[in-house]
Protein backbone atom coordinates (compact mmCIF):
# COMPACT_ATOMS: atom_id res chain seq x y z
CA UNK A 1 0.00 0.00 0.00
CA UNK A 2 1.06 3.66 -0.54
CA UNK A 3 -0.18 6.69 0.78
CA UNK A 4 -1.88 8.85 -1.45
CA UNK A 5 -1.84 12.16 -1.56
CA UNK A 6 -0.64 13.14 -5.12
CA UNK A 7 -3.27 12.42 -8.56
CA UNK A 8 -4.16 8.84 -9.16
CA UNK A 9 -5.60 6.99 -11.42
CA UNK A 10 -9.02 5.09 -10.15
CA UNK A 11 -11.55 2.85 -11.36
CA UNK A 12 -14.60 1.90 -9.39
CA UNK A 13 -16.47 -1.70 -9.86
CA UNK A 14 -19.61 -1.63 -9.31
CA UNK A 15 -21.91 -4.70 -7.98
CA UNK A 16 -25.68 -4.79 -6.90
CA UNK A 17 -28.39 -2.50 -8.07
CA UNK A 18 -29.17 0.54 -9.40
CA UNK A 19 -28.41 2.56 -6.16
CA UNK A 20 -25.27 1.36 -6.23
CA UNK A 21 -24.47 2.39 -9.64
CA UNK A 22 -25.35 5.90 -9.26
CA UNK A 23 -23.11 5.83 -6.24
CA UNK A 24 -20.54 4.59 -8.81
CA UNK A 25 -20.87 7.28 -10.10
CA UNK A 26 -20.88 10.24 -8.01
CA UNK A 27 -17.63 8.18 -6.04
CA UNK A 28 -16.48 8.94 -10.24
CA UNK A 29 -17.23 12.89 -10.06
CA UNK A 30 -15.60 12.58 -6.27
CA UNK A 31 -12.17 10.98 -7.04
CA UNK A 32 -11.98 13.36 -10.38
CA UNK A 33 -13.40 16.55 -8.18
CA UNK A 34 -9.90 15.92 -6.04
CA UNK A 35 -7.58 15.41 -8.68
CA UNK A 36 -7.84 12.04 -9.96
CA UNK A 37 -8.77 10.22 -13.21
CA UNK A 38 -10.15 7.48 -13.98
CA UNK A 39 -8.33 4.40 -15.42
CA UNK A 40 -9.66 1.90 -18.19
CA UNK A 41 -9.88 -1.14 -15.84
CA UNK A 42 -9.05 -1.91 -12.27
CA UNK A 43 -6.08 -3.50 -13.71
CA UNK A 44 -4.23 -0.65 -14.14
CA UNK A 45 -6.24 1.73 -11.68
CA UNK A 46 -3.61 2.81 -8.41
CA UNK A 47 -6.77 2.80 -6.64
CA UNK A 48 -9.75 0.18 -7.16
CA UNK A 49 -12.84 0.80 -5.25
CA UNK A 50 -15.32 -2.21 -4.98
CA UNK A 51 -18.65 -1.16 -4.66
CA UNK A 52 -20.48 -3.88 -3.25
CA UNK A 53 -23.91 -5.46 -2.72
CA UNK A 54 -24.69 -7.81 0.07
CA UNK A 55 -28.11 -9.20 -0.85
CA UNK A 56 -27.13 -12.28 -1.53
CA UNK A 57 -24.40 -14.80 -0.11
CA UNK A 58 -23.16 -15.29 -4.07
CA UNK A 59 -23.18 -10.81 -4.36
CA UNK A 60 -21.61 -10.68 -1.08
CA UNK A 61 -18.87 -13.55 -1.25
CA UNK A 62 -17.70 -11.70 -4.57
CA UNK A 63 -16.21 -9.40 -3.10
CA UNK A 64 -13.41 -11.20 -1.30
CA UNK A 65 -12.42 -13.46 -4.65
CA UNK A 66 -11.87 -9.31 -6.42
CA UNK A 67 -9.77 -8.48 -3.83
CA UNK A 68 -7.49 -11.36 -3.51
CA UNK A 69 -7.36 -11.07 -7.38
CA UNK A 70 -6.04 -7.62 -7.08
CA UNK A 71 -3.56 -7.98 -4.56
CA UNK A 72 -2.02 -10.85 -6.94
CA UNK A 73 -1.66 -8.35 -10.34
CA UNK A 74 1.27 -8.15 -11.28
CA UNK A 75 3.79 -5.05 -10.55
CA UNK A 76 2.63 -2.40 -8.34
CA UNK A 77 -0.31 -3.00 -5.81
CA UNK A 78 -3.62 -0.80 -6.29
CA UNK A 79 -4.87 0.72 -2.63
CA UNK A 80 -8.27 -1.11 -2.53
CA UNK A 81 -11.76 0.17 -0.89
CA UNK A 82 -14.52 -1.80 0.08
CA UNK A 83 -17.32 0.65 0.01
CA UNK A 84 -21.55 -0.28 -0.42
CA UNK A 85 -23.34 -3.07 1.30
CA UNK A 86 -20.54 -5.22 2.48
CA UNK A 87 -18.81 -2.37 4.06
CA UNK A 88 -21.51 -1.66 5.99
CA UNK A 89 -22.80 -5.23 7.25
CA UNK A 90 -19.12 -6.44 7.58
CA UNK A 91 -17.15 -3.29 8.63
CA UNK A 92 -14.16 -3.65 10.41
CA UNK A 93 -14.39 -7.91 9.70
CA UNK A 94 -13.25 -7.10 6.11
CA UNK A 95 -10.16 -5.63 7.31
CA UNK A 96 -9.62 -8.99 9.70
CA UNK A 97 -10.40 -11.40 7.06
CA UNK A 98 -8.79 -9.31 4.10
CA UNK A 99 -5.96 -8.08 5.57
CA UNK A 100 -5.25 -6.25 2.18
CA UNK A 101 -8.06 -4.16 2.17
CA UNK A 102 -7.01 -0.43 2.79
CA UNK A 103 -9.88 1.40 3.32
CA UNK A 104 -14.24 0.51 3.84
CA UNK A 105 -16.73 2.82 3.71
CA UNK A 106 -20.23 2.59 3.38
CA UNK A 107 -22.76 3.57 1.27
CA UNK A 108 -24.49 6.87 3.25
CA UNK A 109 -20.35 7.94 4.27
CA UNK A 110 -18.65 7.65 0.64
CA UNK A 111 -18.45 11.99 0.48
CA UNK A 112 -15.62 11.03 2.80
CA UNK A 113 -13.68 8.91 0.15
CA UNK A 114 -10.71 11.08 -0.56
CA UNK A 115 -9.98 12.46 3.31
CA UNK A 116 -10.44 8.02 3.81
CA UNK A 117 -7.75 7.18 0.57
CA UNK A 118 -5.45 9.93 2.59
CA UNK A 119 -5.75 8.11 5.73
CA UNK A 120 -4.85 4.61 4.21
CA UNK A 121 -2.12 3.63 6.30
CA UNK A 122 -4.40 3.79 9.19
CA UNK A 123 -6.86 1.17 7.44
CA UNK A 124 -9.96 3.53 8.31
CA UNK A 125 -13.38 2.13 8.25
CA UNK A 126 -16.26 4.50 8.41
CA UNK A 127 -20.11 3.31 8.14
CA UNK A 128 -21.86 5.93 10.24
CA UNK A 129 -25.44 6.31 8.75
CA UNK A 130 -26.77 9.72 8.78
CA UNK A 131 -28.15 9.31 5.58
CA UNK A 132 -28.86 12.70 3.83
CA UNK A 133 -25.44 14.44 4.52
CA UNK A 134 -23.33 13.02 1.94
CA UNK A 135 -25.81 14.57 -0.71
CA UNK A 136 -25.40 17.79 0.99
CA UNK A 137 -21.58 17.22 0.78
CA UNK A 138 -21.21 15.73 -2.59
CA UNK A 139 -21.69 18.87 -4.36
CA UNK A 140 -22.98 19.54 -7.96
CA UNK A 141 -23.57 16.63 -11.05
CA UNK A 142 -20.75 17.18 -13.62
CA UNK A 143 -21.87 14.40 -16.13
CA UNK A 144 -24.75 12.90 -17.37
CA UNK A 145 -25.48 10.04 -19.72
CA UNK A 146 -29.03 9.78 -22.11
CA UNK A 147 -30.45 7.92 -19.18
CA UNK A 148 -29.18 9.29 -15.84
CA UNK A 149 -30.22 7.50 -12.63
CA UNK A 150 -31.29 10.46 -9.64
CA UNK A 151 -31.51 8.50 -6.07
CA UNK A 152 -34.73 10.57 -4.92
CA UNK A 153 -34.46 8.24 -1.10
CA UNK A 154 -32.56 5.82 0.51
CA UNK A 155 -32.90 3.29 3.35
CA UNK A 156 -35.83 0.55 3.81
CA UNK A 157 -38.30 0.58 7.22
CA UNK A 158 -40.30 -2.31 5.16
CA UNK A 159 -37.80 -5.10 7.12
CA UNK A 160 -38.87 -8.07 4.70
CA UNK A 161 -38.16 -10.54 6.53
CA UNK A 162 -35.17 -12.60 4.61
CA UNK A 163 -33.64 -8.36 3.41
CA UNK A 164 -30.38 -6.41 4.69
CA UNK A 165 -31.10 -3.26 2.87
CA UNK A 166 -32.71 -2.14 5.80
CA UNK A 167 -29.36 -2.96 7.58
CA UNK A 168 -27.00 -1.86 4.83
CA UNK A 169 -29.01 1.33 4.06
CA UNK A 170 -30.55 2.35 7.48
CA UNK A 171 -34.02 4.24 7.88
CA UNK A 172 -35.98 5.26 5.19
CA UNK A 173 -35.34 9.04 4.06
CA UNK A 174 -36.25 11.18 1.45
CA UNK A 175 -34.36 14.16 0.00
CA UNK A 176 -36.12 17.29 0.24
CA UNK A 177 -37.33 18.33 -3.27
CA UNK A 178 -35.69 21.45 -4.18
CA UNK A 179 -32.61 19.10 -4.41
CA UNK A 180 -33.79 16.58 -6.93
CA UNK A 181 -34.89 19.01 -9.17
CA UNK A 182 -32.08 20.74 -9.32
CA UNK A 183 -29.72 17.43 -9.46
CA UNK A 184 -32.26 16.57 -12.35
CA UNK A 185 -32.11 19.94 -14.26
CA UNK A 186 -28.23 19.93 -14.01
CA UNK A 187 -28.35 16.10 -15.07
CA UNK A 188 -30.69 17.43 -17.90
CA UNK A 189 -28.08 20.62 -18.68
CA UNK A 190 -25.33 17.70 -19.32
CA UNK A 191 -26.96 15.75 -21.90
CA UNK A 192 -29.59 13.93 -19.69
CA UNK A 193 -32.74 12.79 -21.77
CA UNK A 194 -34.30 9.86 -19.53
CA UNK A 195 -34.37 10.38 -15.09
CA UNK A 196 -34.75 7.13 -13.77
CA UNK A 197 -35.76 8.22 -10.12
CA UNK A 198 -34.14 5.50 -7.74
CA UNK A 199 -35.17 4.44 -4.24
CA UNK A 200 -35.07 1.09 -1.86
CA UNK A 201 -38.83 2.19 -1.68
CA UNK A 202 -39.04 4.79 -4.13
CA UNK A 203 -42.64 5.16 -4.55
CA UNK A 204 -42.74 5.88 -0.84
CA UNK A 205 -40.76 9.23 -1.40
CA UNK A 206 -42.77 12.18 0.56
CA UNK A 207 -40.75 15.32 1.65
CA UNK A 208 -42.45 18.10 3.61
CA UNK A 209 -45.68 17.71 2.08
CA UNK A 210 -44.24 16.81 -1.73
CA UNK A 211 -45.36 12.98 -2.76
CA UNK A 212 -44.00 11.08 -5.50
CA UNK A 213 -46.70 11.65 -7.56
CA UNK A 214 -45.99 15.56 -7.05
CA UNK A 215 -42.28 14.91 -7.83
CA UNK A 216 -42.50 13.19 -10.85
CA UNK A 217 -44.76 15.99 -12.08
CA UNK A 218 -42.05 18.36 -11.37
CA UNK A 219 -39.16 16.41 -13.08
CA UNK A 220 -41.19 16.12 -16.14
CA UNK A 221 -41.94 19.95 -16.28
CA UNK A 222 -37.98 20.23 -16.70
CA UNK A 223 -36.35 21.51 -20.02
CA UNK A 224 -35.14 18.45 -21.88
CA UNK A 225 -36.33 15.66 -19.65
CA UNK A 226 -38.36 13.33 -22.53
CA UNK A 227 -38.44 10.50 -20.50
CA UNK A 228 -39.37 9.59 -16.66
CA UNK A 229 -39.01 6.26 -15.14
CA UNK A 230 -38.03 5.28 -11.48
CA UNK A 231 -37.36 1.93 -8.94
CA UNK A 232 -37.93 0.33 -7.35
CA UNK A 233 -41.22 0.10 -5.99
CA UNK A 234 -43.35 -1.42 -3.27
CA UNK A 235 -46.64 -2.63 -3.81
CA UNK A 236 -48.11 -1.61 -0.77
CA UNK A 237 -46.99 2.52 -1.92
CA UNK A 238 -48.35 2.35 -5.41
CA UNK A 239 -51.45 4.94 -3.94
CA UNK A 240 -54.27 6.09 -6.10
CA UNK A 241 -52.24 9.61 -6.82
CA UNK A 242 -49.30 7.70 -8.32
CA UNK A 243 -51.37 5.17 -10.43
CA UNK A 244 -53.67 8.28 -11.87
CA UNK A 245 -49.87 9.87 -12.50
CA UNK A 246 -49.59 7.26 -14.99
CA UNK A 247 -52.53 8.24 -17.11
CA UNK A 248 -51.52 12.14 -16.58
CA UNK A 249 -47.75 12.60 -17.25
CA UNK A 250 -46.82 11.67 -20.49
CA UNK A 251 -42.89 11.98 -20.01
CA UNK A 252 -43.48 8.70 -17.24
CA UNK A 253 -42.55 5.36 -19.13
CA UNK A 254 -45.08 2.71 -19.71
CA UNK A 255 -43.13 0.41 -17.25
CA UNK A 256 -43.57 -0.45 -14.04
CA UNK A 257 -41.04 -2.70 -12.00
CA UNK A 258 -43.51 -3.80 -9.02
CA UNK A 259 -41.66 -6.62 -7.44
CA UNK A 260 -44.64 -9.16 -5.89
CA UNK A 261 -41.96 -11.66 -4.76
CA UNK A 262 -44.54 -14.53 -4.38
CA UNK A 263 -48.15 -15.66 -5.15
CA UNK A 264 -48.32 -17.42 -2.37
CA UNK A 265 -50.25 -15.39 0.69
CA UNK A 266 -49.51 -17.51 3.32
CA UNK A 267 -45.23 -16.93 2.17
CA UNK A 268 -46.42 -13.63 1.47
CA UNK A 269 -47.31 -12.93 5.52
CA UNK A 270 -43.84 -14.85 6.45
CA UNK A 271 -41.85 -12.52 4.27
CA UNK A 272 -43.69 -9.82 5.91
CA UNK A 273 -44.80 -8.25 2.43
CA UNK A 274 -47.65 -6.30 4.08
CA UNK A 275 -49.95 -7.16 0.34
CA UNK A 276 -51.54 -9.80 -0.87
CA UNK A 277 -51.76 -11.78 -4.55
CA UNK A 278 -55.37 -10.14 -4.76
CA UNK A 279 -53.92 -6.86 -3.80
CA UNK A 280 -50.85 -7.10 -6.17
CA UNK A 281 -53.28 -7.72 -8.70
CA UNK A 282 -56.34 -4.99 -8.10
CA UNK A 283 -53.46 -2.35 -8.14
CA UNK A 284 -52.40 -3.65 -11.71
CA UNK A 285 -55.83 -3.55 -12.59
CA UNK A 286 -55.66 -0.15 -11.83
CA UNK A 287 -52.66 0.59 -13.40
CA UNK A 288 -53.83 -0.67 -16.83
CA UNK A 289 -57.57 1.01 -16.03
CA UNK A 290 -55.15 4.22 -16.91
CA UNK A 291 -52.49 3.07 -18.57
CA UNK A 292 -53.50 0.00 -21.28
CA UNK A 293 -50.04 -0.63 -22.38
CA UNK A 294 -47.95 -0.26 -18.95
CA UNK A 295 -45.59 -2.75 -19.19
CA UNK A 296 -44.67 -5.01 -15.89
CA UNK A 297 -41.80 -6.22 -14.42
CA UNK A 298 -40.84 -7.94 -10.99
CA UNK A 299 -38.80 -9.74 -8.57
CA UNK A 300 -39.57 -13.27 -7.04
CA UNK A 301 -37.88 -15.23 -4.53
CA UNK A 302 -38.15 -19.48 -4.44
CA UNK A 303 -37.13 -21.30 -1.76
CA UNK A 304 -38.29 -18.89 1.38
CA UNK A 305 -38.46 -21.14 4.55
CA UNK A 306 -42.02 -23.00 4.50
CA UNK A 307 -42.45 -22.82 0.23
CA UNK A 308 -44.38 -25.88 -0.17
CA UNK A 309 -45.43 -27.03 -3.77
CA UNK A 310 -48.61 -25.63 -3.56
CA UNK A 311 -47.09 -22.32 -2.53
CA UNK A 312 -44.63 -22.25 -5.58
CA UNK A 313 -47.79 -23.32 -7.54
CA UNK A 314 -49.71 -19.98 -6.67
CA UNK A 315 -46.32 -17.97 -7.85
CA UNK A 316 -46.41 -19.49 -11.30
CA UNK A 317 -50.25 -18.83 -11.37
CA UNK A 318 -49.71 -14.88 -10.47
CA UNK A 319 -46.97 -15.38 -13.31
CA UNK A 320 -49.71 -16.27 -15.15
CA UNK A 321 -52.16 -13.97 -14.32
CA UNK A 322 -49.27 -10.42 -14.52
CA UNK A 323 -47.92 -11.46 -17.90
CA UNK A 324 -44.84 -9.65 -17.07
CA UNK A 325 -42.52 -7.96 -20.00
CA UNK A 326 -39.51 -9.24 -17.58
CA UNK A 327 -38.83 -10.70 -13.99
CA UNK A 328 -35.93 -11.29 -12.44
CA UNK A 329 -35.67 -14.47 -9.93
CA UNK A 330 -33.52 -15.67 -7.01
CA UNK A 331 -32.76 -18.81 -5.09
CA UNK A 332 -33.91 -17.79 -1.34
CA UNK A 333 -30.44 -17.03 0.18
CA UNK A 334 -30.15 -17.00 4.09
CA UNK A 335 -28.55 -13.78 5.33
CA UNK A 336 -27.18 -13.37 8.25
CA UNK A 337 -29.34 -11.62 11.30
CA UNK A 338 -32.45 -11.42 8.95
CA UNK A 339 -35.63 -13.37 11.06
CA UNK A 340 -36.11 -15.58 7.99
CA UNK A 341 -32.60 -17.14 8.23
CA UNK A 342 -33.60 -18.63 11.70
CA UNK A 343 -37.13 -20.21 10.58
CA UNK A 344 -37.88 -23.59 10.76
CA UNK A 345 -37.73 -25.96 6.77
CA UNK A 346 -34.64 -24.36 5.22
CA UNK A 347 -35.67 -25.79 1.45
CA UNK A 348 -32.69 -27.85 -0.07
CA UNK A 349 -31.13 -26.38 -3.17
CA UNK A 350 -32.41 -29.07 -5.14
CA UNK A 351 -35.66 -27.96 -4.58
CA UNK A 352 -35.06 -24.37 -5.04
CA UNK A 353 -33.37 -25.18 -8.44
CA UNK A 354 -35.84 -27.31 -9.82
CA UNK A 355 -38.67 -24.48 -8.84
CA UNK A 356 -36.21 -21.62 -9.96
CA UNK A 357 -35.97 -23.54 -13.43
CA UNK A 358 -39.65 -23.85 -14.00
CA UNK A 359 -40.52 -19.93 -12.97
CA UNK A 360 -37.59 -18.76 -15.40
CA UNK A 361 -38.78 -20.91 -17.98
CA UNK A 362 -42.51 -19.15 -17.98
CA UNK A 363 -41.13 -15.93 -17.20
CA UNK A 364 -39.12 -16.71 -20.48
CA UNK A 365 -42.04 -17.47 -22.54
CA UNK A 366 -43.65 -14.37 -21.70
CA UNK A 367 -40.82 -12.08 -21.91
CA UNK A 368 -40.27 -13.82 -25.42
CA UNK A 369 -43.85 -13.29 -25.77
CA UNK A 370 -43.82 -9.48 -25.30
CA UNK A 371 -41.43 -8.55 -27.74
CA UNK A 372 -43.24 -10.83 -30.35
CA UNK A 373 -45.79 -8.35 -30.22
CA UNK A 374 -43.49 -5.09 -30.69
CA UNK A 375 -42.77 -7.05 -34.36
CA UNK A 376 -44.04 -4.20 -36.69
CA UNK A 377 -44.87 -1.72 -34.83
CA UNK A 378 -43.18 1.60 -34.83
CA UNK A 379 -41.93 3.04 -31.99
CA UNK A 380 -39.94 6.20 -29.83
CA UNK A 381 -36.16 4.96 -29.26
CA UNK A 382 -33.93 7.08 -26.84
CA UNK A 383 -30.55 6.18 -28.17
CA UNK A 384 -28.19 5.50 -25.10
CA UNK A 385 -24.83 4.32 -26.53
CA UNK A 386 -23.03 3.32 -29.98
CA UNK A 387 -23.21 -0.53 -30.93
CA UNK A 388 -20.68 -2.92 -31.93
CA UNK A 389 -20.62 -2.12 -35.56
CA UNK A 390 -20.16 0.96 -37.20
CA UNK A 391 -23.49 3.19 -37.78
CA UNK A 392 -25.12 0.80 -34.82
CA UNK A 393 -26.61 2.39 -31.80
CA UNK A 394 -28.30 0.77 -29.16
CA UNK A 395 -31.77 2.84 -27.20
CA UNK A 396 -35.00 1.66 -25.24
CA UNK A 397 -38.45 1.69 -26.39
CA UNK A 398 -40.62 3.16 -23.68
CA UNK A 399 -41.29 -0.05 -22.32
CA UNK A 400 -37.67 -0.57 -21.89
CA UNK A 401 -36.46 -3.10 -24.26
CA UNK A 402 -33.10 -2.48 -26.07
CA UNK A 403 -33.37 -1.90 -29.70
CA UNK A 404 -30.17 -2.40 -32.00
CA UNK A 405 -30.83 -0.18 -35.08
CA UNK A 406 -28.77 1.74 -37.45
CA UNK A 407 -29.18 5.38 -37.15
CA UNK A 408 -26.80 7.11 -39.57
CA UNK A 409 -26.95 10.97 -38.38
CA UNK A 410 -28.19 10.46 -35.02
CA UNK A 411 -26.34 10.22 -31.78
CA UNK A 412 -27.01 8.70 -28.21
CA UNK A 413 -29.58 11.32 -26.56
CA UNK A 414 -31.82 11.18 -29.70
CA UNK A 415 -35.33 9.98 -29.80
CA UNK A 416 -35.69 8.24 -33.17
CA UNK A 417 -38.48 7.02 -34.78
CA UNK A 418 -37.99 3.19 -35.02
CA UNK A 419 -40.08 0.32 -37.01
CA UNK A 420 -39.39 -2.39 -35.20
CA UNK A 421 -37.86 -5.38 -37.19
CA UNK A 422 -37.48 -8.34 -35.10
CA UNK A 423 -37.19 -10.17 -31.96
CA UNK A 424 -34.92 -11.88 -29.69
CA UNK A 425 -35.36 -13.00 -26.32
CA UNK A 426 -33.44 -9.96 -24.45
CA UNK A 427 -33.53 -7.44 -26.97
CA UNK A 428 -35.01 -6.15 -30.74
CA UNK A 429 -33.74 -5.17 -34.26
CA UNK A 430 -35.23 -2.22 -35.89
CA UNK A 431 -34.45 0.41 -38.80
CA UNK A 432 -34.89 4.38 -37.91
CA UNK A 433 -37.76 5.88 -39.96
CA UNK A 434 -37.37 8.31 -41.62
CA UNK A 435 -40.25 11.20 -42.35
CA UNK A 436 -40.74 11.76 -46.18
CA UNK A 437 -40.50 15.42 -46.86
CA UNK A 438 -44.09 16.56 -48.31
N1 LIG B 1 -36.62 -2.79 -2.51
C1 LIG B 1 -36.88 -3.72 -3.50
C2 LIG B 1 -35.85 -4.81 -3.73
C3 LIG B 1 -34.50 -4.80 -3.17
S1 LIG B 1 -33.54 -6.24 -3.33
C4 LIG B 1 -38.20 -4.38 -3.22
O1 LIG B 1 -38.73 -4.31 -2.17
O2 LIG B 1 -38.69 -5.05 -4.08
C5 LIG B 1 -33.82 -6.85 -4.96
C6 LIG B 1 -34.43 -8.20 -4.97
O3 LIG B 1 -33.53 -9.17 -4.45
C7 LIG B 1 -35.67 -8.36 -4.15
O4 LIG B 1 -36.79 -7.88 -4.79
C8 LIG B 1 -35.73 -9.85 -3.92
O5 LIG B 1 -36.42 -10.49 -4.96
C9 LIG B 1 -34.28 -10.27 -3.97
N2 LIG B 1 -33.78 -10.63 -2.64
C10 LIG B 1 -33.69 -9.84 -1.55
N3 LIG B 1 -33.22 -10.54 -0.50
C11 LIG B 1 -33.02 -11.80 -0.94
C12 LIG B 1 -32.57 -13.01 -0.32
N4 LIG B 1 -32.24 -13.05 0.96
N5 LIG B 1 -32.49 -14.13 -1.09
C13 LIG B 1 -32.84 -14.10 -2.39
N6 LIG B 1 -33.28 -13.00 -3.02
C14 LIG B 1 -33.38 -11.86 -2.30
FE1 LIG C 1 -35.71 -5.35 1.18
FE2 LIG C 1 -38.33 -5.49 1.52
FE3 LIG C 1 -37.09 -3.17 1.82
FE4 LIG C 1 -37.32 -4.23 -0.60
S1 LIG C 1 -39.01 -3.54 0.71
S2 LIG C 1 -35.47 -3.33 0.27
S3 LIG C 1 -37.15 -6.39 -0.20
S4 LIG C 1 -36.84 -4.94 3.12
FE1 LIG D 1 -27.24 -4.95 -2.97
FE2 LIG D 1 -27.17 -2.95 -1.30
FE3 LIG D 1 -28.44 -2.71 -3.58
S1 LIG D 1 -27.37 -5.06 -0.76
S2 LIG D 1 -29.16 -4.76 -3.97
S3 LIG D 1 -26.28 -3.01 -3.35
S4 LIG D 1 -29.03 -1.81 -1.66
Amino acid sequence: MRAVSEPKSYFVKTFGCQMNVYDSERMGELMEANGHSVAASAEDADIVILNTCHIREKASEKVYSEIGRLKKRAGAKPLVAVAGCVAQAEGDEIVRRAPAVDVVVGPQAYHKLPGLIARAAEKPVETGLPTLEKFAALGPRRRAVPSSFLTIQEGCDKFCTYCVVPYTRGAEVSRPADTVLEEARRLADAGAREIVLLGQNVNAYRHSGVGFADLIGRVAAIDGIARIRYMTSHPADMNDELIAAHGEISELMPFLHLPVQSGSDRILKAMNRSHTADSYLETLTKLRAVRPDIAISGDFIVGFPGETDADFAATLEIVRATGYAQAYSFKYSARPGTPAAAMADQIGDAVMAERLHQLQALINEQQLAFNARAVGASVDVLLERPGKRLGQLIGKTPWLQSVHLDAVGAVAGDVVRTRITAALPNSLAGVREIAEAA
